[in-house]
C-alpha cells in the first residue's frame, strides 16, 4: 500500500510556560505535548529564577529556556519589558503561568493580555496571592481546591476557566494539602490548556466559554 504522501498533522498551539519553582505542573504539560491530538506544544519556558528546578525539566524535554531575573534589570518596568521580550521570541498563542510567583506588569499584559492563563492552588476568589494553601488552612475551610483562570491586572482576579475541589483532611498541614491539590491541579491544567488550544475560547463578562 503506498503511504499517504501528505499525512494530516493536527495544528498545535504554541505555548510558553512561565515558572519560578519545582515545575511539576510544567512536567505534566510536557508529558502531554508529545501527543499532537492534545492540541498544544510547549515551545519555551521562561523563569524569573535561574535556580528553578523547572528549568531542568524543560531542558530534559528539549524545550528552550530563558531566565529573566529581576536583579539583572534597573527597575520593575524594565524587568516587565525584558520578560515580555523573552516570551515574544517564542511567538506564543497562549502563555501559561505554572507556579510563576511574580505579578505581571502592564508591558506584559499589553502584549499578551487575554491569552495568559494562571493556575492557583485555591478556589478563587477565596485565598488569592502567594500563600493560597496556607491561607485556606488558617481560615479553617473544609473544602479548597485549584483554579485555572485568565490573568488580568489584579492579583488572581481574572475570569475563571475551570476549578476542582479538594477536601481538607483532619491533620493536614500546608505540605500535605498542597500535595493533594497539585495532583488534581496538574490534571486540570493539562485538560484546560488542551481544550483552550483545540477549541478556542471567548470571554463574556466574567465567564470564559470554551469552544467559543
Ligand atoms: C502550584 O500549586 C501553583 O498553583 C502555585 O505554585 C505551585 C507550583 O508548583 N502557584 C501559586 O501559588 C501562584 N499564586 P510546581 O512548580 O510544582 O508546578
Amino acid at each position: 500500500m503506498p503511504r499517504d504522501p501528505h499525512p494530516v498533522v493536527p495544528r498545535q498551539a504554541r505555548v510558553v510556560v512561565l515558572v519560578s519553582g519545582t515545575g511539576t505542573n510544567l512536567a505534566a504539560l510536557l508529558a502531554a505535548h508529545d501527543d499532537p491530538a492534545w492540541g498544544a506544544r510547549v515551545v519555551g519556558v521562561v523563569s524569573n529564577r535561574a535556580d528553578a528546578p523547572a528549568l531542568a525539566r524543560a531542558q530534559a524535554a528539549g524545550v528552550a529556556t530563558a531566565v529573566v531575573a529581576p536583579a539583572d534589570f534597573p527597575d520593575r518596568p524594565a524587568w516587565d519589558e525584558g520578560l515580555a521580550r523573552a516570551v515574544e521570541v517564542f511567538d506564543p498563542e497562549l502563555v501559561v503561568l505554572a507556579g510563576f510567583m511574580r505579578i505581571l506588569g502592564e508591558p506584559f499584559l499589553r502584549r499578551f493580555g487575554g491569552r495568559i492563563v494562571n493556575t492557583h492552588p485555591a478556589l478563587l476568589p477565596a485565598f488569592p496571592g502567594a500563600h493560597g494553601v496556607r491561607d485556606a488552612l488558617a481560615h479553617g475551610v473544609r473544602v479548597t481546591g485549584c483554579t485555572v483562570h485568565l490573568v488580568d491586572a489584579g492579583v488572581d482576579t481574572g475570569p475563571i476557566v475551570a476549578q476542582r475541589a479538594v477536601e481538607v483532611l483532619d491533620g493536614d498541614d500546608e505540605a500535605s494539602l498542597h500535595e493533594r491539590i497539585k495532583v488534581v491541579e496538574r490534571e486540570l491544567l493539562v485538560d484546560v490548556v488542551g481544550r483552550m488550544a483545540r477549541e478556542g475560547f471567548t470571554v463574556e463578562g466574567r465567564r470564559v466559554v470554551l469552544g467559543g
